[in-house]
């Protein structure tokens, strides 16, 4: 039988150090379950990812951040330009934080080879990143043979991961559907049109074990990273 959210204790739950997300999650995402976190390019994934990342280093916890489509030397730079980008890199240097580009031998051609590395270390938070290029490359008897043990490999040794792609959440190809059915949660992120002005919000539509409540805040981004906007 399915667990009551009630039965959750704060520490089954991840949080992503930003206060009212944190609270619209009861605390934070379930530990050993896979979000999904999509939306348009520039709209924010990674850097909510890095929160989530950051906020887990700082407790102590090893974390991996992976990104199918970026050379190493790039993702360095991605980080270092957000405002917390240096601390991050401090974590990588002291090795409780691994992070690895498209060069890496992490990547095989077989998507659930990737766990099987992540297993080699004991990693609570993982992010993977550009993984919407994991999924234009898939036909369906790929898709259909791989993704669940995929998905169920991730949640081993109790590791919490975030997947992050690409996706026009208002138009979704069937491969998208059908991943996110297969996710335990999703985090939809967006541009909202107010006349002239484009606003970033952010929509939690399903996450297990969880009693979500029905709103998108908005939020903007500055120096400090995500800040999510009082309505
Ligand atoms: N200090 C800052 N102040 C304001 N905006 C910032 C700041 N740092 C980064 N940004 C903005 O944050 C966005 C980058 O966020 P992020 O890289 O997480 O987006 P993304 O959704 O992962 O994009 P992509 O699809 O390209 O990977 C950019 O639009 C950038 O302009
Ligand atoms: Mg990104």
């Amino acid at each position: 039988m399915a667990r009551q959210s009630s039965e959750l204790t704060m520490e089954e739950r991840l949080a992503f150090g930003l206060d009212r997300i944190d609270q619209i999650l009861q605390g934070g995402i379930p530990k050993a379950t896979c979000v999904s976190v999509s939306g348009p390019p520039g709209v924010g994934k990674s850097l909510l990812a890095t929160h989530f990342l950051l906020e887990g280093l700082a407790k102590g916890e090893k974390c991996v951040y992976i990104h199918l489509n970026e050379p190493d030397s790039s993702i360095e730079r991605m980080i270092r330009s957000f405002g917390f980008g240096n601390q991050l890199m401090e974590y990588q240097k002291k090795e409780a934080l691994v992070i690895r580009g498209l060069e890496s031998d992490i990547f095989s051609k077989r998507l659930t080879e990737i766990p099987d590395r992540l297993s080699e270390g004991k990693y609570s938070r993982v992010v993977i990143d550009g993984f919407n290029v994991m999924i234009a490359d898939m036909d369906n008897a790929s898709f259909r043979n791989n993704m669940r043990s995929f998905l169920e490999k991730l949640k081993e040794k109790e590791r919490t991961s975030l997947i992050v792609s690409e996706m026009d959440n208002h138009n979704l190809s069937n491969f998208e559907k059908m991943f996110l059915y297969g996710v335990d949660g999703i985090i939809f992120l967006h541009f909202m049109r107010f006349g002239h002005d484009l606003q970033r919000t952010l929509f939690i539509p399903k996450m297990r074990f969880t009693k979500l409540e029905d709103c998108e805040p908005a939020f903007s981004i500055s120096e400090k990273g995500i800040e999510i906007l009082r309505s």
